[in-house]
């Protein structure tokens, strides 16, 4: 493996999304590395969380599709990639009940795919160059009342998107063990901050507070997640990534479970106060809605491996990391308004009234 501060040229697929412009950011300012992003500009890819490294001169942003790969070949000769960090993926629960093929082509075949370009790209030292799969706690299914997702758990994925998921993380883990790729897997719990697609919890109610629309909480908001920061995320991946072991996964959160329902009342009076009106404002606006269909009542991840073994920690608590959030998207309204467009609007109108 290439030593810690040797200069790297790393391809970050998914750079354009929510995580990706984290990881980017963090490997940019923390190490000496080039980056090539990575990205489809799918609608959930922006390049506007991109454009602080616009004229970085060890960044370049390259447009292109995961199942590509003529292009694929030709950016990693081109760019002489020494690893990857694979983020790209279509990343929504709720679209990958309505369209199953696309998590199916984008995750699993794009995943494959990106797999065997660096396979033959790297053929002469396979196992010096490092292939970082980045995945999710929804591979291990849902847990009842009690316990927590290790990385011993099995594998027991029950939405198209964790189903997705879960069959690249098996390929990712088979290229290791058939060919010899240098490969790590990380599975994180849900992530929350800046940039984050206002389809996803947070930023949806943020989106609807701030323009007075009904808050959609599934069933009776009793499900629960574990939420971590989003720059946490991009730091644990950084330590996986320089310092995790070959062939090994990671399991990372923020050992915050909260209910849908508690964070979202929370969230709302943290909105009251941002906003500056009465409190119980923006909580009269929450509406109980059908339950998504399979819904997984709970998640929560068992970091001790990557505390033990990485020393990795999550920096923030989720109130304070709310705090953060709620006040990001307030000053950004204009990132919101741009990308709340027609293809969002088509989106959550065809989504939300078949509630
Ligand atoms: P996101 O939807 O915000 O970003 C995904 C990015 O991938 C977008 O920029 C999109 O344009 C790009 N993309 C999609 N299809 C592509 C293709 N075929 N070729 C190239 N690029 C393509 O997702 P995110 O929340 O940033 O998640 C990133 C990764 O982290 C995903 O693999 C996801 O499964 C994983 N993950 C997410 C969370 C979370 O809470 N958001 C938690 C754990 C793991
Ligand atoms: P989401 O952000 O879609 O992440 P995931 O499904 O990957 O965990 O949803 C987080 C939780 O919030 C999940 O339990 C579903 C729930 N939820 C709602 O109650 N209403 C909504 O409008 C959305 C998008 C999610």
């Amino acid at each position: 493996m290439n030593p810690n501060n040797q200069q790297r040229r790393i391809l970050v697929t998914g750079a354009a999304g929510f995580i990706g412009c984290h990881v980017v950011h963090q490997l940019l300012s923390k190490h000496d590395h080039h980056v090539v992003s990575f990205d489809l500009l799918t609608y959930a890819g922006n390049l506007e969380n991109l454009k602080a490294f616009e004229d970085h001169d060890r960044h370049t942003f390259v447009k292109g599709d995961i199942r590509d790969a003529a292009l694929l070949d030709q950016v990693l000769k081109e760019h002489d990639i020494t690893d990857v960090i694979h983020l790209a993926a279509e990343s929504h629960v709720d679209r990958s009940i309505s369209s199953p093929l696309d998590f199916v082509t984008t995750n699993v075949l794009g995943t494959v795919t990106l797999l065997n370009a660096c396979k033959t790209h790297w053929s002469a030292n396979l196992g010096e160059h490092r292939f970082h799969h980045v995945s999710t706690d929804e591979v291990f299914g849902s847990l009842g009342e009690t316990g927590a997702f290790s990385e011993t758990t099995a594998y027991d994925p029950r939405s198209p998107y964790s189903a997705s998921k879960a069959s690249s993380d098996h390929f990712v883990s088979a290229y290791s063990h058939t060919y010899g790729m240098n490969v790590v897997i990380s599975n994180c719990s849900n992530n929350y901050g800046p940039n984050q697609f206002p389809e996803k919890l947070i930023p949806l109610m943020i989106n609807n507070i701030r323009t007075n629309k009904p808050l959609p909480v599934y069933g009776k908001g009793e499900n629960v997640r574990d939420w971590l920061w989003v720059k946490d995320h991009a730091r644990a991946i950084d330590v996986v990534f320089h310092e995790g072991s070959t062939g090994e996964t990671y399991n990372i959160g923020g050992n915050e479970e909260w209910t849908n329902i508690s964070l979202v009342e929370t969230l709302c009076d943290l909105m009251d106060e941002l906003l500056e009106q009465a409190k119980g404002t923006s909580r009269k606006l929450i509406t109980f809605v059908k339950d998504r269909p399979g819904h997984d009542l709970r998640y929560a991840i068992d970091p001790s491996k990557i505390r033990d073994e990485l020393h990795w920690e999550p920096s923030i608590s989720f109130r304070d990391g709310l705090r953060a959030t709620a006040k990001w998207y307030l000053d950004n309204q204009d990132w919101l308004d741009r990308i709340v467009n027609g293809e969002y609007r088509s989106y959550y109108e065809s989504h939300y009234n078949q509630h």
